[in-house]
C-alpha cells in the first residue's frame, strides 16, 4: 500500500495572527527544537504514567472503540507521535495523519515510522492556523489535539472550526487543553506569583520560565469554542484531578517526592488511577482536572 500523502517540507505560518502575548510560530519552533529529543522521556515520569492511562482510558473508551476497525485520524500537533504510535498499534487497520509545526518533534515522529506504520501514517510538517492541502483536502472519522496543542496556536476558535470542517459527518473532535483554573493553583504551589496572576486575570501564562506562554482555558470556554465551531459537546471532563504535579514534572525529567510518595507503589497507583477513573465519568470534574478534556461532534446539518 502506498502513501496519499508526503511530508512537506515547508512551514506555512502566519505570524501576524499573534496576539495577546502569544507566542509566534517562531519561537514554538525553536521552544521544541530543544525539547524534541528527550520528549518521550516523559513516559517516565510516573505522573505522566498517571495522566496518560487516564487520557488513553477516556479516548479509547468513549470514542475509539466505537469507530469501524478502519477508521481515519488526524493528530493535530501530534508531535514525537506519542499517541499516533499507540493508536496504531491498538488499531491495527486504523491510519491517519499527522501535523505538527516541529520539524524537530516530527524527526522523532518519523523514526517510529517502522514496519507496516509507514504505510498507515503520514506525517505533514504545517501550521494548524494555516493547514497545508494534504491535510485539508481530507476527511477523519476522528481528530485529536492533546497536551497545550490548542493553547499554543494564536487562534484557538478557528482552528477548533477548521478541525471540525475536517470531520466525516459523524467524526469525532477531540480536544485536551490546559486547565486555566489549575494553572493558578499549580503556580502559586510553585511560587510563581506573576504567572498565577496572569492565569487568573488575562487566561495566558506558562508553567515553567522557558516555555512560550499559551492560551489556558475553562470547560466553558472549550465548550463555547465547540459551540462556536457548530458541534455538539458528547464528553466533558478533566484528569488528573486527585493528584497535582509539581515543579519536576513540568521538565523532562525527574519527579516530586509527594507524586512519588503516592504513585511509586503499584499498588497504590492502581488504586489511584481506579478512583481518577471513577471521579472522571463527573462533568463537575472538568474544571479541577490538570487538563480539560471535550469530545463532539458536528451538529447535524
Ligand atoms: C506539548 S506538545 C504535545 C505533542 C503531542 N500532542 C503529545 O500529546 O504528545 C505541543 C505540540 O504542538 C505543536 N504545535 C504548537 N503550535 C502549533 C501549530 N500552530 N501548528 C501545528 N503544531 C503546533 C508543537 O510543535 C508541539 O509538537
Amino acid at each position: 500500500m502506498t502513501s496519499d500523502l508526503t511530508t512537506v517540507t515547508i512551514v506555512s505560518s502566519n505570524p501576524s495572527t499573534q496576539r495577546s502575548g502569544l507566542p509566534l510560530s517562531t519561537e514554538i519552533i525553536s521552544y521544541f527544537h530543544k525539547k524534541a529529543d528527550r520528549y518521550d522521556e516523559v513516559d517516565q515520569q510516573v505522573y505522566w504514567r498517571l495522566s496518560d492511562e487516564l487520557l488513553w482510558d477516556t479516548l479509547t473508551t468513549t470514542c475509539l472503540d466505537r469507530l469501524p476497525p478502519d477508521f481515519t485520524f488526524l493528530d493535530a500537533g501530534g508531535g514525537t507521535g506519542r499517541w499516533t504510535q499507540r493508536v496504531l498499534d491498538a488499531y491495527p487497520r486504523s491510519r491517519g495523519v499527522l501535523v505538527d509545526l516541529s520539524p524537530d518533534m516530527l524527526a522523532v515522529a518519523e523514526t517510529k515510522r517502522t514496519g507496516d506504520r509507514a504505510d498507515r501514517l503520514d506525517l505533514v510538517q504545517g501550521d494548524l492556523g494555516d493547514l497545508p492541502a494534504q491535510v485539508r483536502d481530507r476527511r477523519f472519522d476522528v481528530i485529536w489535539n492533546f497536551h497545550n496543542v490548542i493553547g499554543f496556536v494564536p487562534d484557538p476558535g478557528a482552528v477548533i472550526a477548521s478541525l471540525a470542517d475536517l470531520l466525516t459527518d459523524t467524526g469525532t473532535l477531540v480536544t485536551l487543553a490546559p486547565n486555566r483554573y489549575h494553572a493558578v493553583y499549580f503556580n502559586l504551589a510553585i511560587g510563581r506569583l506573576e504567572a498565577a496572576r496572569e492565569a487568573a486575570t488575562t487566561g495566558v501564562s506558562t508553567f515553567t520560565d522557558d516555555m512560550p506562554p499559551l492560551r489556558l482555558f475553562s470547560p466553558d470556554e472549550i465548550t463555547e469554542l465547540y459551540a462556536a465551531a457548530g458541534c455538539r459537546v458528547d464528553l466533558l471532563t478533566g484528569f488528573p484531578s486527585a493528584v497535582y504535579p509539581s515543579r519536576q514534572e513540568t521538565q523532562l525529567d525527574g519527579s516530586s517526592p509527594a507524586v512519588v510518595d503516592l504513585l511509586g507503589d503499584p499498588a497504590i497507583f492502581a488504586d489511584v488511577l481506579a478512583i481518577e477513573k471513577q471521579l472522571a465519568l463527573e462533568p463537575d470534574l472538568a474544571a479541577r482536572g490538570n487538563n480539560i478534556f471535550v469530545a463532539g461532534r458536528r451538529n447535524p446539518a
